[in-house]
């Protein structure tokens, strides 16, 4: 489908909230220990994308918060939990990997060591929970608490998967949905929380589905520029995922049209020509193809839930739905 007529820019959109937002997620991990300290400001002055804040900033104005009203000043301190829970992700995450780079910098724990990135990223989570606590919502906590648990069980189920696992695309949704949808999702749905609605009436579902499906296309959007985009584009190594022994949309669907890619998923392309010949696979099947439709209907599925927002602003609604094309259509 295409996109809207009138571009609105999200980010361009969400800039006037989002630059007093970095500053203050710096304060607020301001802390008396100076390699602490200068971790996070190592990580924050990085600027990513800053992709959860700008949803988590432009939902909540779609659900009807102004920019001046005391609901939205809640709802900027989710962004920036959301943001911290993100970043102490990301750094553990590189420890795991053992990943040299990140954001096209070198990463924490290759700057500061493996015991100061797993501290540091502890270390925003607790910061992100008292914050949490003082929103005064135990609705919102239960919620944020579900997005760690579902963050580490998404990760322990690719860390610990069995060889049918791997060449399971349910096992790879749920895990995708674990690793990257719960947070943005539920963090959609806690916005909609501190706007006054039920977790569960219609807003609540409408922004949290929205949430969960733009996390869904995002990921495997992620999964398929690791076998179309190259290193330079995207600040680390490409095909990566194969590298480290998963098979993620791209391989899946190739499995379905070329059995001889079974194995291989199941052995993690551990053998010298494997990775050659997977890559191969994946070019003569239409696994790449296959996983953009299927992001683009998990699109169009975030885009239907952004009519049900009851807001009166319709640039900040349509800033939501062209951020669903922009995920579909990022090169890195
Ligand atoms: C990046 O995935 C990693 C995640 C989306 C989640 C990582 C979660 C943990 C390390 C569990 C601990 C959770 C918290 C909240 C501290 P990737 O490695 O596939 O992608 P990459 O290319 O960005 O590294
Ligand atoms: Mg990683
Ligand atoms: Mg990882």
């Amino acid at each position: 489908e295409a996109p809207p007529s009138t571009h609105v820019d999200p980010f361009k959109l969400a800039e006037p909230d989002l630059r007093p937002l970095s500053d203050s997620i710096k304060d607020l991990v301001g802390i008396d220990h100076p390699v602490l300290n200068k971790v996070a400001r190592h990580f924050f002055d990085m600027q990513g994308k800053r992709f959860r804040p700008t949803i988590l900033l432009l939902v909540s104005q779609a659900l009807g918060s102004a920019r001046d009203s005391p609901a939205f000043t809640r709802q900027k301190r989710l962004a920036e939990i959301a943001e911290m829970i993100h970043t102490a992700s990301l750094i553990h995450d590189d420890v795991i990997d053992v990943s040299d780079m990140r954001r096209g910098a070198r990463t924490v724990h290759k700057i500061f060591g493996n015991k100061v990135a797993v501290l540091a990223g502890d270390f925003l989570l607790a910061r992100a929970s008292v914050l949490l606590a003082r929103l005064g919502d135990t609705k919102v906590v239960e919620l944020m608490a579900t997005v760690l648990e579902d963050m580490v069980h998404g990760e322990m189920m690719q860390a610990r998967a069995e060889p049918d696992d791997l060449l399971s695309f349910e096992h790879y949704t749920l895990k995708n949905y674990l690793k990257t949808g719960s947070l943005i999702s539920l963090s959609c749905q806690s916005a909609a929380v501190l706007s006054g609605a039920q977790a569960d009436g219609a807003l609540g579902v409408a922004a949290r589905d929205y949430g969960r499906h733009l996390g869904v296309a995002y990921q495997l959007i992620d999964d398929l520029l690791d076998f179309t985009a190259s290193e330079e584009q995207l600040g680390k190594p490409a095909l990566a995922d194969m590298a480290s022994g998963l098979a993620t949309a791209p391989a899946l669907f190739a499995a379905r049209q070329f059995p001889e890619m079974a194995g291989l998923i199941k052995r993690q392309f551990s053998q010298e020509t494997d990775l050659e010949a997977a890559y191969d696979f994946v070019q003569r099947s239409d696994g790449v193809a296959k996983s953009r439709r299927l992001a683009e209907v998990h699109a169009q599925l975030a885009i239907s839930n952004v009519r049900a927002l009851p807001g009166r602003d319709e640039t900040v609604k349509q800033a939501l739905t062209q951020l669903c094309h922009d995920v579909l259509n990022r090169r890195a």
